[in-house]
């Protein structure tokens, strides 16, 4: 995958549209941050790295739409679109990271004119590093797949998820280009289906041999032996090696152990969260419909009741470690996910 899933161009904020893939490959543009709010709600870019970028491109957006001369008054309006921006999805924290950078680089700031300047300029730079980190990650965590190893991942933490290449499949593709044999399992993950998607689409497209499976096949995979090591992207990591993912993560590492099946979790380091605790997390809820059917094909009865959260946490003792730009955190997490931040 060679293309970018957000990028900024002519000030404008270009997006690929992941509702149509895997059928079209469209692409929509922005000039109003309110579009892109709306486009991170519905999941036109999705993924905790894109949806980073895509809320600090917003806030780029926001820069150009007010058209006051004060600075004070830019900040405010800054303040307005970062609120909107913030409130379309609540788990991921690197959208709360994107969002705070870009409000500090603007505070710094002593006019209207630097300031549209410093966030466009600082909003690229993040895109740009997005894929560098990625690329970081990639190979350090390549390290700890073999020749020959059939990989499980599950949603989609690949270039779709991010600016480009991805955390998880990343890995996965650095592993492949490195000269090993790999094979890889996508779940199908429901109700969305981002495994089957964009994984399966992204992983196709590059020639890397993949093989679907429903969701409800990750326990049969494991014990026919058809599985030995899995990676898995995050929306947020505390300090304490707490891992937010998409639903059904949990599911995945629960079996993972009791099949003694290591299980890596890759993520940079703008997806952890060094502050909160698992009670102060936000679990995303989704709308009923999502369940209730599959695409405009309704699968349940009218007026049933739904529960759909979008994420789950796996605790660190389901984690055998954490691939990070920086290195791998493994247990004990706390001391060895501090000593990683210390070495940025
Ligand atoms: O609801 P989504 O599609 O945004 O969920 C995405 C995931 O859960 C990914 O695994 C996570 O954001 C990591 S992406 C590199």
């Amino acid at each position: 995958m060679s293309l970018r899933t957000v990028e900024w161009k002519d000030n404008t904020v270009v997006m690929i549209d992941q509702t149509k893939l895997p059928n079209t490959l469209e692409f929509v543009t922005f000039t109003d941050f309110n579009e892109v709010a709306d486009a991170i709600r519905t999941l036109v870019v999705r993924g905790a790295p894109a949806i980073g970028v895509s809320g600090a491109f917003g806030l780029a957006l926001a820069t150009l739409q007010s058209n006051t001369t004060e600075k004070n008054e830019l900040i405010t309006y800054l303040e307005i679109a970062k609120k909107i921006l913030f409130e379309t999805r609540p788990t991921a924290i690197n959208l709360a990271w994107g969002l705070d950078k870009i409000m500090q680089v603007a505070n710094e700031c002593n006019s209207v004119e630097e300031i549209r300047e410093k966030v466009i300029t600082t909003a690229r730079k993040m895109a740009d590093e997005d894929i560098e980190i990625n690329m970081t990650m990639g190979k350090i965590g390549s390290q700890l797949f073999d020749d020959n190893d059939t990989i499980m991942t599950h949603c989609n933490a690949g270039a779709l998820a991010t600016v480009g290449y991805g955390t998880a499949l990343g890995v996965i593709r650095a592993t492949k280009d490195s000269g090993k044999n790999i094979k890889v399992i996508a779940t199908e993950t429901r109700p969305i289906q981002q495994g089957s998607r964009l994984t399966a689409f992204e992983l196709k497209h590059d020639g890397i041999n993949v093989s679907l499976i429903p969701d409800t096949a990750v326990g049969y995979t494991m014990a026919n032996g058809l599985v030995n090591k899995i990676v898995v992207g995050a929306d947020r990591i505390l300090r304490t090696g707490h891992v937010y993912n998409k639903i059904g993560t949990y599911q995945v590492a629960i079996m993972a152990k009791q099949h003694n099946i290591p299980f890596y979790v890759a993520a940079p380091l703008s997806t952890f969260d060094m502050k909160s605790n698992p009670e102060d997390v936000v679990i995303e809820q989704r709308k009923a419909s999502e369940v209730t059917g599959i695409g405009d094909k309704k699968t349940a009865p009218d007026g049933i009741n739904v529960i759909n959260p979008a994420f789950d946490m796996t605790p660190p003792e389901l984690v055998t470690g954490i691939i990070t730009e920086n290195g791998i955190a493994k247990d004990p997490f706390e001391e060895s996910i501090t000593k990683l931040f210390q070495a940025n």
